[in-house]
């Protein structure tokens, strides 16, 4: 087993670079199989769900390169065939190969999607989606087996903004017969990167980042080269970070608006940034960071992703900090944590409230899933002492090596092995 451990209230200076969106890259990969040329993605970070995307592609037979951030597909050859489980268990974006699988091959077979435990997390309003297109639910299999003659346009109302619903709607209505409508759909920018990802394929896709999406299918989508968006829940965890034991840092290769629900909350708290084109200066504050109330909202409201590393940063607050999640009710797991370090935080409901106290102590935690083993990383640089985290897999799933770039910047952070027993 590997733990991460980090030396703590060591200050940070210096430049992070933003790789390519985790949650854009999971759908990209998925999407660029409906096409029967050769597809180049750019700017792809350095992540394990990628490596299991690549593994997945491989199994389906499309030839896979990987050359420093570029993925290099070509998805002639590629044969339907059942996911196998101990794949499509690994990551939670295994569920847009239904969508892309029945967009190309009318049919699709596999087990149930995995990911981070963030509480229920139903895909009905995928299926109901897919049911609209004309797809029909087979009770053959102890999973998903989905199945149509001809994938037909329809008139689709979403009862919530679903990322995934939208994204995968999407995904097998580029290519049915007529136009599909998309009624309450996502907004995030991850949906439009792969609508405009799609859309250079010879995609059909209008009104990508609105409320209302319409699909005109198409027969064949052919090659392109596709430049990924940057990651603002990474962004933002670095962000998180520099407000937390920065001195002078900067974010760059990003987009600002991106983050502008979690700029505006850290500018209320008292954070000192400043936000140019591609990049945010955070510097050092000399005053106290006041408390906040935050409720997660779909994009642009504020990202549930960063709900966790923001609990962290708020025991630093003067004052008393409510975070509510309103996507993710019980996404609380790091609480439990944060408390084992002296943090005076207790949840109510789907809330979390947060006392100041900074003086937090390192002690041995757990990345109880992606983003709240990023809280654990946060709180271990403010803590003094050590703190190690195990379950690292799950921050490796979505950060390009986080300890390293933290190193760059003066952190006292490395990875160690332990014996499981
Ligand atoms: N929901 C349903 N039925 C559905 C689909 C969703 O009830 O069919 C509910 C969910 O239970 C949840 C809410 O709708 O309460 C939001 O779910 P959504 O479908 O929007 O989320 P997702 O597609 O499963 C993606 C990201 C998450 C991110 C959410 C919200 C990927 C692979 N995952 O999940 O990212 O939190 O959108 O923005 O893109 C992460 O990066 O750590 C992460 C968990």
């Amino acid at each position: 087993m590997e733990v991460i451990k980090i030396d703590g209230q060591h200050k940070l200076n210096g430049k992070v670079k933003i790789h390519g969106a985790k949650n854009a890259t999971v759908a990209l990969i998925p999407a660029l199989c409906l096409a029967d040329e050769e597809v180049i993605l750019q700017g792809v970070p350095n992540i394990s769900d990628v490596q299991v995307l690549a593994e997945i592609l491989e199994f389906l037979d499309v030839e896979v390169t990987l050359k420093g951030d570029e993925f290099i597909a070509n998805p002639k050859n590629m044969k339907n065939k059942e996911l196998p489980n101990s794949l499509a268990s690994k990551l939670r974006a295994s569920y847009y190969f239904m969508g892309s699988l029945l967009g190309k091959f009318n049919e699709v077979k596999m087990k149930m999607p995995g990911g981070c435990y963030l509480g229920p997390r139903p895909i009905n309003l995928h299926i109901k989606g897919f049911e609209s297109l004309g797809v029909e639910r087979i009770d053959d299999y102890d999973g998903y087996h989905l199945k149509t003659d001809s994938l037909v346009g329809s008139h689709i109302y979403l009862d919530f903004a679903s990322v995934g619903a939208t994204i995968n709607i999407i995904l097998a209505a580029t290519k049915a017969q007529g136009i599909t409508v998309i009624e309450n759909a996502a907004k995030e920018p991850e949906i439009i990167d792969v609508c405009n990802l799609l859309n250079k394929m010879g995609a059909k896709i209008k009104g990508a980042g609105t409320d209302e999406i319409t699909i005109t299918g198409v027969d064949y989508l052919h090659s392109c080269i596709h430049e990924i968006i940057p990651d603002r829940i990474e962004a933002g965890t670095y962000l998180i970070i520099a407000a937390a034991v920065g001195e002078n840092v900067v974010i760059d290769n990003i987009i600002p608006q991106h983050l502008d629900s979690l700029t505006s909350k850290l500018k209320e708290m008292g954070v000192n940034l400043e936000i140019c084109e591609d990049s945010i200066v955070v510097k050092e504050s000399f005053n106290e960071y006041k408390a906040i109330d935050v409720t997660t909202q779909t994009y642009p409201g504020f990202a549930t992703d960063l709900q966790q590393p923001l609990t962290a940063l708020l025991t630093k607050a003067n004052g008393i900090s409510k975070i509510t999640d309103s996507i993710y009710p019980e996404r609380f797991k790091h609480v439990l944590e944060l408390q084992k370090m002296g943090a005076k935080v207790s949840t109510f409901m789907n809330m979390a409230i947060v006392e100041k106290n900074d003086n937090l102590n390192g002690a041995q935690v757990s990345a109880t899933d992606l983003r709240g083993g990023a809280a654990m990383i946060v709180a271990g640089l403010m803590a003094k002492g050590i703190t190690e985290i195990d379950n690292i897999y799950h921050i490796d799933r979505g950060y390009t090596k986080i300890d390293e770039v933290l190193s760059s910047l003066g952190a006292k952070i490395w990875r160690e092995k332990k014996s499981d027993d």
